[in-house]
């Protein structure tokens, strides 16, 4: 048993000391067949279900400009345990929203409401996949716990998702594979849930590989797996836990900033997305775009996706110092640039560049609070955390956590 701040068995958020044989699989499913049976009794077939969350290493706001992302499933993720029932009725329930409940709802209300709190994440999957012309006979009693801790920017919501998505797949036998269960959830979470994300978050989940980060072109979802290796060096992950609030609606005016750059561009060359520019070919066209605001947009798009293809390239030569040279570059162009990042992700990185033994840092994911992600050496590690929690406690006036992330493998039934 790994030493989990927030151990998973415990199902709750409380240390745990419980010296655990057996694989965490096993504990996992032992507990939610278990939590099940006390929230919902009865008797019938219960199958048990995971997916993870993700966080992604380089590549940030490119999915949307048609560029390249390069994230990883983490170990930590979602668990749902099923059961079928003989009516229309579906029941949800969260060990992470305990005080809201089992939400009740039906096949004949699949619709947004505001009640519905976060089951709009599964409800909208399922109507995701009556847009594809499945169908549901019945319907289910559902109880989820996640371990990623909520709103942190590692995707939990994709995480619930995707989750929804293989269940929905099992207990009624859709034929559908993985990369149109990411795009299923992408399109609940666009449509349904009205977040204009792009597809690597759900992506990255459904596709996760142990060990390994995913190399995605999001122009035409084209992707290879890359070892991860990072020698004597751990991915360690901060999470500021910033309340987000405004995030979405920023996200949203980037992507309109970048289209709005993207049709400029388009008068004086021939290109589909800003992930087709090299940089020198932005630099010999940016004039086009007649905003300065709106050129630091595309530039960070179109630098971005070059550091992702030329990050890659250095892993796969054993060059990670130069792997995390491009991580600092991401953050500095998405705090300058991009203008994503704000006082509590720029307190992290800065502290985290400071220490000994980090070979690179920066935010990761949408931005505007959530985590970064850092290349640490191993050695280095406890002295990483307890520098940078200090100084972030100092400056923000709350703790910030810390996580040494495992590469996880993809969604699966237990
Ligand atoms: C969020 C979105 C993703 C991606 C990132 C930024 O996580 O869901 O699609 O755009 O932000 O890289």
């Amino acid at each position: 048993h790994r030493d989990y701040k927030r151990c998973i068995c415990t199902l709750g958020w409380q240390d745990c000391a419980k010296p655990h044989s057996g694989g965490m699989e096993d504990i996992m499913k032992e507990k939610m067949l278990e939590e099940f049976k006390k929230v919902y009794g009865g008797d019938g077939e219960v199958k048990v279900y995971f997916a993870p969350g993700r966080v992604n290493l380089i590549g940030e706001h490119t999915d949307y400009n048609g560029g390249h992302v390069f994230p990883c499933a983490l170990t930590m993720g979602t668990y749902a345990a099923v059961r079928r029932r003989d009516d229309n009725k579906l029941r949800f329930y969260s060990a992470n929203f305990e005080k809201l409940g089992v939400i009740e709802s039906s096949l004949d209300e699949l619709v947004w409401n505001k009640e519905a709190d976060w089951t709009n994440y599964p409800k909208g999957v399922m109507w995701a996949y009556i847009q594809k012309g499945f169908q549901f006979d019945k319907g289910f009693d559902m109880y989820y716990f996640g371990n990623i801790p909520n709103g942190s920017g590692l995707s939990s919501s994709a995480s619930i998702e995707v989750l929804t998505a293989l269940v929905l797949k099992d207990t009624f036998g859709f034929e559908t594979d993985f990369i149109e269960m990411a795009l299923i959830s992408q399109f609940a979470e666009n449509k349904f849930n009205k977040v204009n994300c792009g597809i690597m978050d759900q992506f990255a989940i459904a596709m996760g590989k142990e060990g390994h980060a995913i190399f995605l072109d999001t122009s035409n979802l084209s992707y290879e797996y890359a070892p991860v290796k990072l020698d004597n060096a751990k991915i360690v992950i901060a999470c500021s836990n910033k309340k987000r609030g405004l995030g979405d609606s920023k996200y949203n005016e980037r992507r309109a900033e970048c289209e709005e750059a993207l049709e400029e561009l388009q008068k004086v060359i021939d290109i589909k997305t800003l992930g087709d520019l090299t940089e020198e070919a932005f630099e010999r066209y940016k004039s086009a775009i007649k905003s300065e605001v709106r050129q630091k947009r595309a530039k960070h798009a179109v630098y971005e996706n070059q550091r992702t293809i030329k990050a890659v390239k250095a892993l796969k030569d054993g060059d990670i110092e130069e792997f995390g040279r491009l991580m600092i570059a991401s953050d500095t162009s998405l705090r300058e640039d991009y203008e994503v990042t704000g006082k509590e992700l720029d307190t992290l990185v800065a502290a985290a560049l400071k220490q000994p033994g980090v070979i690179g840092s920066r935010m990761t994911g949408a931005g505007f609070g959530g985590c970064t992600v850092s290349i640490v050496k191993t050695a280095d590690i406890d002295n990483f955390i307890e520098k940078v929690g200090k100084e972030y406690k100092d400056t923000i006036g709350y703790a910030a956590d810390f996580y040494v992330a495992d590469i996880g493998g993809g969604p699966v039934v237990l």
